[in-house]
């Protein structure tokens, strides 16, 4: 049996959504914006963050996940569903659930800088640094987390618990 522990609340995720949500639409004023959610984890930031955003945006998903174990991140990511447009000349914004070592956005990154938009830039709602394996630079951090398995708000345990509206640590698997 799991037993969930509350790590963040809702209002202090709302909060953080909202002040994320805010420099964005001033950073990208007057800019194409196009959002890329990365399913399934960044369904739910994605839904809060754009209704935080005042600024004209396109919205895109992108799946993939990782070669085997994903406790052991390999950074071989294979993309399971692709965005569904032309991105040349467009201001990428990755929007992302939780970096953990860095290798699955910073392949991310790479591979939408290879396809000529104007800008690709990372935005997550938790980021555990101390677990980083690869320098990547997050440009919109939501809340650091410590070195624990969390779930809720789109993060699952073999796919359940992602439509919790808090975000907890996992204490028994
Ligand atoms: P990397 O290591 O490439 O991986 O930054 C990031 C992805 O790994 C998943 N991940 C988690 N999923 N609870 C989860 O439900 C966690 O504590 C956790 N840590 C990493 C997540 O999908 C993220 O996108
Ligand atoms: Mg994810």
């Amino acid at each position: 049996m799991s037993k969930l522990k509350v790590l963040i609340t809702r209002e202090e995720l709302a909060a953080k959504v909202k002040e994320l949500g805010q420099r964005i639409s001033k950073d990208y004023e007057g800019k194409e914006l196009l959002l890329v959610g990365v399913l399934k984890g960044g369904f739910m930031f994605l839904a809060d963050l754009v209704r935080e955003i005042t600024i004209d945006v396109n919205i895109d998903f992108i799946s993939c996940s990782s070669y085997g174990n994903s406790t052991v991140s390999s950074g071989i990511v294979r993309i399971l569903k692709d965005i569904d447009y032309d991105i040349t000349g467009k201001h990428v914004l990755l929007v992302e659930d939780l970096i953990d070592t860095g290798l699955t956005l910073t392949y991310l990154k790479d591979l939408f800088m290879a396809k000529h938009c104007a800008s690709v830039k990372i935005c997550t709602i938790l980021d555990k640094p101390s677990r980083r394996k690869v320098d990547l630079q997050v440009d919109y951090q939501g809340i650091i987390i410590p070195d624990k398995f969390v779930v809720g708000y789109g993060l699952d345990y073999a796919e359940k618990y992602r439509n919790l509206p808090e975000v907890y640590v996992v204490e028994e698997i």
